[in-house]
């Protein structure tokens, strides 16, 4: 089961070396066949009930919001064994980078997302200098077939600009990676189910108490 050794060492020091140069990398894929097909069966298998409106909150934002992004998110729960796998992979990843850039990456949140047909979101940052503790933002596609006529596709601009420097496609096992508070990013609108694992690393939060 040799496959599952990946990500190798090679493929960590080509991530660190991007992340260090020009601040993000994508890689058309990053984990075990098998796993990125368990995660897929996942959320596939996931009912609609099992997804919240991202973002909700009152009446007012909830329409504020409703105009920014149209996805349903569901977070992973380290119960289920193939979210568990998951999430093991990226604390792999967590101490991998560290090693090499000294990020002081401490934990990893990550949530499942659909976008249903003509769902988007619209461009933004993941995080506010000096407001967050995220960053660095990871997005796992798992869309077999996508075509490019079928949209859906993640813009990555230049910071503080309306320039796109990557157009991803959002297709099965790509792996993007990104500083949360230096990429404006967004989805174009999706005419198929669109399905990903959009994940942030954190600095460890000094105000946020210790579980005891
Ligand atoms: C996000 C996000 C990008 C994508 O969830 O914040 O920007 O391509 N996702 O799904
Ligand atoms: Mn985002």
């Amino acid at each position: 089961m040799k496959a599952l050794l990946l990500p190798t060492e090679a493929t960590y020091d080509l991530i660190a070396a991007q992340l260090a140069d020009r601040g993000y990398c994508i890689l058309p894929q990053l984990l075990p066949a098998e796993l990125n097909n368990a995660l897929h069966r996942r959320v596939t298998g996931l009912d609609d009930e099992d997804f919240h409106r991202a973002g909700i909150g009152r009446e007012l934002d909830f329409q504020l919001n409703r105009d920014v992004r149209r996805d349903e998110t569901r977070w992973l729960n380290n119960e289920h064994p193939t979210d568990a796998a998951y999430i093991e992979k990226m604390a792999e990843f967590r101490l991998a980078i560290n090693r090499r850039l000294f990020m002081g990456l401490f934990d990893y949140e990550s949530h499942y997302a659909h976008y249903a047909p003509g769902a988007f979101y619209k461009k933004h940052l993941d995080a506010f200098k000096g407001q967050s503790n995220r960053v660095l933002t990871t997005v796992l596609y798992l869309n077999p077939e996508w075509q490019p006529q079928d949209g859906g596709q993640l813009l990555i601009y230049a910071e503080n600009s309306d320039t796109v420097i990557e157009t991803v496609e959002p297709n099965f096992g790509t792996f993007v990676i990104f500083l949360s508070e230096q990429f404006p990013h967004e989805v174009v609108k999706a005419s198929r189910d669109r399905y990903s694992i959009a994940g942030w690393f954190r600095l460890h939060d000094p105000l946020q108490a210790p579980a005891l």
